[in-house]
């Protein structure tokens, strides 16, 4: 069936509420532009997201070093990384009329308001970082901001890094954690909100070496599109001009998905240079260098980093496998997950619930499964066909259904999500059977 680009949105807006992967934030109070809540399916999904990306890109490499760094931080950090200058502000402007506020870069007409056609004012800079305060003091000695991405707190633990563990180069940090900004225009969903998450790696390198490594990560960041199931033919690597680069980066990549409401960034790739530790170093008066051992060298590294969003990663995988298609004769919706990324990987129905020795069955099926495989859901409620239609909408790739034949034979039938083909397992071989296939 085709998918109509703005009912499609609409839709994945609609299932993701209906069955708890994201709700909008506050809502019994009318809800909070840019904020999203993540219920009980979502939360498992941006998990499964995040422990495949920490397994393959710190567990899994010996020069990857993670850390959890705190979201409020010295105000000098954001001094030094130049995000409290106008590097980090976009051009807003208001509407005279309706007192509407907008990006003015998204404006194709910069004087007219787009929603009531007052005058717009003149443009000025607004800066996205959250301010605060720490302690008792409301004033300026006290400011403080939410960290507007996760990077610098990696270049401030470079040292604690270095004196730790004595990493041999090149090596790098990651951290996967909350940022904030405060957008302007938060809109279309998850993709721009105020408060997200992001995965950060910051891989530290000679400045001389940029180009391969810059090369080398970014057939990583294709990498894992494939790993979690985000398909290439769907994302574009855009070089981004000179004179749109951030004010850190010389060499910058968007990856860029095809979001129903265009073509925009879902990760990014930049070459940072030395900007980040030359700029701590000077401004903290603590020397943030390398010291090569054998070759007695030292330097201040360069950092290439690759930027991957959690929330954009979240809604480009719910577009991604949002499937609909007619099984048996009638029309149902499916989310295509990987398995290694379904929050939920398997769910056991007793065939009948008022039949005590099935539903005593399917428990002891239902508890070895949730020993060796995790999340699975047990489910008694309506007919088998009514329960797979439930799972097939949350992309639960298997249903196990213990009926009669499972209680003289000890198999059960193992139902694909995809295909709706179906299989006997036995109840011995049925746990390893599952691991297998969700691996
Ligand atoms: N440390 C570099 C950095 O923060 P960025 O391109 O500004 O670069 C990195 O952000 C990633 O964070 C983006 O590629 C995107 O996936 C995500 N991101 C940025 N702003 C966002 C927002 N307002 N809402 C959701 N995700 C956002």
């Amino acid at each position: 069936m085709k998918k109509t680009e703005e009912t499609l949105m609409e839709k994945i807006v609609s299932l993701s509420k209906r069955r708890g992967f994201i709700y909008q934030s506050s809502e019994i109070y009318g809800g909070l532009a840019g904020a999203f809540d993540y219920g009980p399916l979502g939360v498992t999904l941006k998990n499964n997201v995040k422990n495949l990306w920490w397994k393959m890109f710190v567990e899994s490499r010996d020069d990857m070093y993670g850390v959890d760094a705190a979201i409020i931080m010295n105000p000098k950090v954001w001094q030094a990384s130049g995000h409290l200058s106008a590097g980090f502000a976009d051009p807003m402007v208001l509407c005279a009329k309706c007192h509407h506020r907008f990006r003015a870069d998204h404006l194709e007409d910069k004087t007219k308001c787009p929603e009531c056609g007052g005058k717009l004012g003149g443009e000025r800079r607004f800066n996205l970082m959250f301010k605060t305060n720490v302690g008792a003091m409301e004033d300026d000695s006290s400011a403080s901001y939410l960290r507007p991405e996760t990077a610098q707190g990696m270049f401030v633990n470079f040292k604690n890094i270095i004196d730790s563990f004595h990493p041999k180069f090149p090596f790098g940090l990651a951290q996967a954690g909350k940022a904030f900004r405060n957008e302007i225009a938060p809109r279309d969903f998850v993709f721009r909100s105020r408060e997200f998450e992001q995965m950060e790696i910051e891989y530290f390198i000679r400045g001389s070496e940029w180009e391969a490594e810059f090369e080398i990560w970014r057939k990583h960041m294709g990498e894992w599109l494939d790993a979690i199931g985000i398909n290439r033919d769907h994302v574009h690597e855009v070089e981004i001009s000179p004179k749109d680069l951030a004010h850190y980066s010389k060499r910058t990549i968007d990856f860029e998905y095809e979001y129903p409401f265009g073509q925009k960034e879902l990760y990014g790739l930049a070459y940072r240079t030395d900007f980040d530790l030359k700029n701590h170093g000077k401004e903290s008066g603590v020397e943030l260098s390398y010291m090569d051992d054998t070759t007695g060298e030292k330097f201040i590294p360069h950092v290439i980093e690759p930027t991957f969003g959690v929330d954009r990663t979240i809604l480009a995988l719910l577009l991604e496998s949002y499937t609909e298609d007619e099984m048996n004769g009638e029309m149902r919706t499916y989310l295509k997950f990987f398995p290694r990324i379904a929050p939920v990987k398997v769910a056991v129905f007793p065939l009948l619930k008022n039949k005590g020795e099935l539903v005593a069955k399917a428990r002891q099926v239902y508890d070895s499964l949730k020993k060796e495989i995790g999340v699975v859901l047990f489910d008694d409620n309506g007919n088998i066909g009514k329960r797979y239609r439930r799972q097939d909408e949350i992309g639960t790739p298997f249903c196990v259904t213990i009926d009669f034949d499972t209680l003289a034979d000890d198999t059960v039938t193992v139902r694909d999500r995809d295909t709706g083909k179906q299989e006997r397992i036995n109840c011995g071989r049925l746990p390893e059977y599952i691991k297998v296939r969700i691996s």
